[in-house]
């Protein structure tokens, strides 16, 4: 599929239910996960905008940059460090409604002010996460988690 993503206004609700379609239609029939990556992250982008939205894959025991759309980021990142280093070692997902309220959090950029971070698993462990980063303070919350992970389980991992 290689076609014009429809993008809607509305809700953050709607804009999601119109975008999960649409990512499943993107994902069907490929299996590169680099390939699928790529695209989740442009769909994410496109649709809401935010400054950066990107995946971080476990390697070696660190996180290490893939695909994303947004400015440049950091490379590598140790388990426990930041607010991705720390839903990779919790295993959960971390909202962070304040950037300079979280303890260890790594500015890649200056102009993120709010965060969700989801780890991915595979075979129950973590294999990377999906991070979201926003211009706005208080951008996150239950319903970007319903939906970014119905988007991630998507994935076949
Ligand atoms: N802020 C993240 C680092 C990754 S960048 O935001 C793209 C963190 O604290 O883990």
């Amino acid at each position: 599929m290689a076609e014009d993503l429809l993008l809607i206004e509305g809700t953050k609700e709607e804009q999601y239910k119109a975008l999960l379609p649409q990512i499943e239609a993107l994902l069907t029939g490929e299996d590169d996960l680099t390939a699928n990556l790529a695209n989740i992250s442009a769909a994410l982008k496109q649709q809401f905008n935010w400054l950066w939205v990107g995946f971080y894959l476990v390697k070696n025991e660190e996180l290490v940059l893939a695909p994303f759309q947004g400015p440049i980021a950091c490379t590598r990142i140790k388990k426990g460090r930041g607010v991705c280093g720390a839903s990779w070692e919790k295993e959960a997902v971390i909202i962070v409604p304040d950037v300079e309220q979280f303890p260890g959090h790594i500015a890649c950029s200056s102009l993120s002010k709010s965060e969700i971070v989801l780890p991915l698993f595979s075979n129950g462990k973590v294999i990377g996460v999906l991070d979201v980063d926003s211009t706005h303070l208080n951008t996150f919350d239950a319903t970007d988690e319903y939906y970014l992970k119905q988007i991630i389980a998507l994935l076949q991992l």
